[in-house]
């Protein structure tokens, strides 16, 4: 069952979503050759905290970091550690936040003096598959027609869609209904009401769209060690155009 939001949980969710943008943008700022990931968990963890928030990833089914740092053929969930970033990388980060009891999910891809133009056009792709996207959704239109983009703007790139993860609804839980898959069929699916609030969430791979979790359980990687964006917003479906709620707002 899809949850559909009051506005008084609306404003809740522009919180949290507040919150989870600020973090993920100053964890961003950080991210630089010779950084750990690790250090960009510990970064993060203090940031949080000082928003009064808790991280909706630690200790979520066991997972041990605050954030998720994921490098070159890391698709997503990357646990932070000791590695560290060097120039060329291309470096996927998802911050998840709950505050005030609603949770807010949003990630993005950061290019880490990447001067490789497939690279370059990759993470652009990314960036706009998201984008059309969120432009379908919008109420009375079908979650067909929001997957359909995402394929769409990868395929017409040359690249793959990673079909083994998924978008999601997300309000008191992280996951809730729908899944969002990266790609589907335009006209259908469930119809988006106003007050809707979904993860959308496309991974692009530049090769193949296959992927393998790593002995550690959590981290994802394209099977041909090519490289993966990420890009996430939460947004509430809306009359006319979607609210993108994990946007950085001065209260
Ligand atoms: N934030 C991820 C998502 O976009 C889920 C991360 S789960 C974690 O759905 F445990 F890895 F943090
Ligand atoms: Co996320
Ligand atoms: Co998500």
């Amino acid at each position: 069952m899809i949850i559909i939001k009051t506005p008084d949980e609306l404003v809740q969710m522009r919180e949290s979503s507040r919150m989870a943008a600020l973090v993920l943008d100053r964890v961003a700022q950080k991210v630089a050759p010779g950084v750990s990931t690790a250090e960009l968990d510990d970064f993060a963890r203090e940031e949080i905290g000082k928003l009064g928030a808790v991280s909706a990833f630690f200790n979520y089914r066991g997972y041990p970091g605050y954030i998720c740092a994921s490098i070159n053929d890391e698709v997503v969930h990357g646990i932070p550690g000791t590695r560290k970033i060097r120039l060329g990388d291309v470096v996927s980060l998802d911050v998840g936040v709950t505050y005030g009891g609603f949770v807010g999910d949003t990630a993005t891809t950061v290019m880490v003096g990447v001067s490789d133009a497939e690279l370059i056009r990759l993470v652009r792709t990314g960036e706009e598959a998201l984008s059309a996207a969120i432009l379908k959704a919008v109420t009375g239109a079908r979650l067909g027609d929001v997957c359909h983009a995402i394929e769409s703007t990868a395929i017409a790139a040359g690249f793959s869609v990673v079909r083994d993860f998924v978008g999601h609804g997300v309000g008191r839980k992280m996951h809730e209904d729908p899944q969002i898959p990266n790609f589907g069929v335009p006209g259908t699916g469930p119809k988006l009401k106003t007050g809707m609030t979904l993860a959308i969430e496309p991974m692009i791979n530049m090769g193949t769209s296959e992927v393998d979790v790593m002995p550690d359980g959590w981290t994802v990687r394209t099977k041909d060690r090519k490289p993966s964006v990420h890009f996430e917003h939460t947004i509430a479906v809306q009359e006319g155009s979607a609210e993108i709620l994990t946007c950085v707002k001065k209260k």
